[in-house]
């Protein structure tokens, strides 16, 4: 089988990487992850990464005078590992308008709120704010607005009484795990058309919670 070439960009604990890293790991999952990129060099998923066996590659955005320069050393990078895919799993600089053209419908985000609610940083304090009984998480393709873009799948998450930011978090974050292994997964086998801005997913999903139900969603981390 045919698998897509993703690089995942990360910053940091990389705990999303390593939902993907697991999902690749199923004899038909129809991704690999030919590289994970950081901007970070002390970014803990570089080290998932490398026990998966994975290529890794750190480019500091310090190292760059412009943000048009950094993302064409990033854009390098993955033209040359071949890529196909991009996932953004917490990588935490803005990409500008020419890298997110360039690499349009092939970029992907996962997003700790119900987008278009809470986009941007803090999203679990901001919802504890605002009352809200219920947030989530959203899988999207990348736009060049903030968290921004055609939504692909989103889960609802409870808030429940007592939470706080770290719980909250923890609860969303394995709602995370499943959602965008199932994301990536659908892209990478053709199921996913974008029209006028919309995501459709090519097949039947009568109810929300389907999306959780079809295949290439793990359930090890299951809330
Ligand atoms: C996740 O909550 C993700 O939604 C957000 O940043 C966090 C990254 O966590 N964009 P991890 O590095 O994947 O553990």
């Amino acid at each position: 089988m045919a698998r897509l070439k993703v690089a995942v960009l990360i910053s940091g604990r990389g705990s999303n990487l390593q939902a993907l890293i697991d999902a690749c790991a199923q004899r038909d999952f129809p991704a690999e992850i030919r590289l994970v990129l950081s901007n970070r060099g002390d970014a803990q998923g570089l080290q998932r990464a490398a026990q998966a066996g994975v290529a890794t590659q750190v480019i500091p955005h310090r190292d760059y005078a412009t943000r048009d320069a950094f993302d064409a050393a990033l854009d390098a990078a993955l033209q040359g590992a071949g890529i196909e895919l991009v996932c953004l799993a917490g990588f935490m600089r803005l990409l500008g308008e020419a890298f997110v053209e360039r690499w349009r419908d092939r970029l992907v985000n996962i997003h700790p709120s119900l987008l278009p609610e809470f986009r941007g940083l803090d999203t679990h304090a901001r919802a504890l704010k605002a009352g809200v009984r219920f947030t989530g998480c959203t899988v999207h393709y990348v736009r060049a607005a903030v968290d921004d873009g055609p939504i692909i799948v989103q889960k609802k998450v409870p808030v429940l009484p007592g939470d706080d930011e770290a719980t909250l978090a923890a609860r969303v974050l394995a709602v995370e795990h499943r959602l965008l292994p199932a994301a990536v997964g659908w892209h990478c086998s053709g199921r996913l058309v974008i029209a006028a801005g919309h995501v459709r997913v090519d097949f039947p999903m009568d109810r929300p919670d389907d999306a959780l139900t079809v295949p290439y969603v793990g359930t090890s981390a299951a809330p």
